[in-house]
């Protein structure tokens, strides 16, 4: 499926924007800031800065504050993936097409490069040029989003316990909500929130983050069961062989696509109220749905 032009033109913004805000390789301690490149620069989509942004130009031109505060999420996404691939997690050695960060620079480097990662995000968006009574929001926004209570950290702990037991739908719910959608959904909303967007934008946008980041995660589910390793850049058929709570394997394929279009279709409803000005968000919302990888 063909990206919108904007989303190019997002990424090489985003792009620009993570190198000059990541040290330089060469400050000390080198190693740890080119373990953090490594994993920042390994060819992520971006899709959480682009909804950031998306969601920030509804309300204004001014985007500065936006694309800070989208860095600081890929900061906070990178993170997690550092840290979700080490052994005592998921143990993978395959992510975005290359050995993963601990194969590279070993665990105790991985550890702390997603330790850093996760600590430079908030000194990102502390220091974003957004409105002070705003930013505040947005810190705290993010905070709540990577957290436990509802948050990334919250959903990653029920997937652990889960432990390769089948799960029931509750559970499984519980999981994709808080482990993926709640970053997705506070990427959008943390933008509404940057953008200058009112109390009741921010709380319909944060509605519509929370479907398409779970039907987000339902969709990479499939992508698991349907795609390669090549085409995923990280190690396909995985889920099944750790006996993982996911949706194909609770509903079957044909109902798991089912589930995701509904989700979809959910997450527009929320947005047509704005119309044609929401219609770059509405593109992202039918890429993340349709894609590959
Ligand atoms: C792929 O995103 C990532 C997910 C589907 C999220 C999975 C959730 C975790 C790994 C949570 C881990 C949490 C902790 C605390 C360890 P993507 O397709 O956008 O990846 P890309 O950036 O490589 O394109
Ligand atoms: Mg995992």
């Amino acid at each position: 499926m063909k990206l919108p032009d904007f989303f190019e033109a997002d990424r090489q913004v985003i792009e620009a924007a993570l190198d000059r805000i990541l040290p330089r390789e060469s400050t000390p301690p080198a190693l740890i800031h080119r373990a953090m490149r490594y994993s920042i620069s390994a060819g992520g989509k971006r899709v959480r800065p682009v909804l950031c942004i998306e969601a920030a130009r509804m309300f204004t031109e001014n985007l500065e504050g936006a694309i800070q505060t989208g860095c600081a999420i890929e900061f906070i996404h990178t993170y997690s993936l550092i840290h979700d691939d080490l052994p005592a997690l998921d143990n993978d050695d395959l992510r975005r097409g290359k050995p993963t960060n601990h194969k590279v620079f070993g665990e105790a480097m991985a550890i702390l490069a997603g330790d850093a990662l996760l600590t430079l995000a908030f000194q990102a968006l502390a220091g974003a040029p957004i409105e002070p009574a705003r930013c505040v929001r947005v810190i705290a926004e993010m905070g709540a989003a990577a957290g436990t209570v509802d948050g990334m950290v919250g959903g990653q702990v029920a997937d652990v316990e889960a432990g390769g037991k089948p799960v029931d739908a509750e559970t499984l719910e519980f999981i994709h909500r808080s482990k993926t959608a709640a970053l997705i959904r506070g990427s959008i909303a943390a933008g509404a929130i940057a953008g200058g967007g009112e109390e009741q934008d921010v709380e319909r946008l944060r509605r519509f983050g929370g479907w398409i980041g779970w039907a987000f995660q339902v969709v990479d589910d499939l992508l698991d069961v349907e795609e390669s390793s090549t085409a995923l850049g990280k190690t396909a058929g995985k889920d099944r062989a750790q006996a993982k709570a996911t949706y194909p394997a609770l509903y079957g394929i044909e109902r798991s696509r089912a589930i995701a279009a509904d989700l979809e279709s959910k997450a527009l409803a929320e947005i047509a109220f704005y119309g044609e000005r929401a219609s770059r968000l509405k593109q992202v919302a039918e890429f993340l749905v349709a894609r590959r990888s």
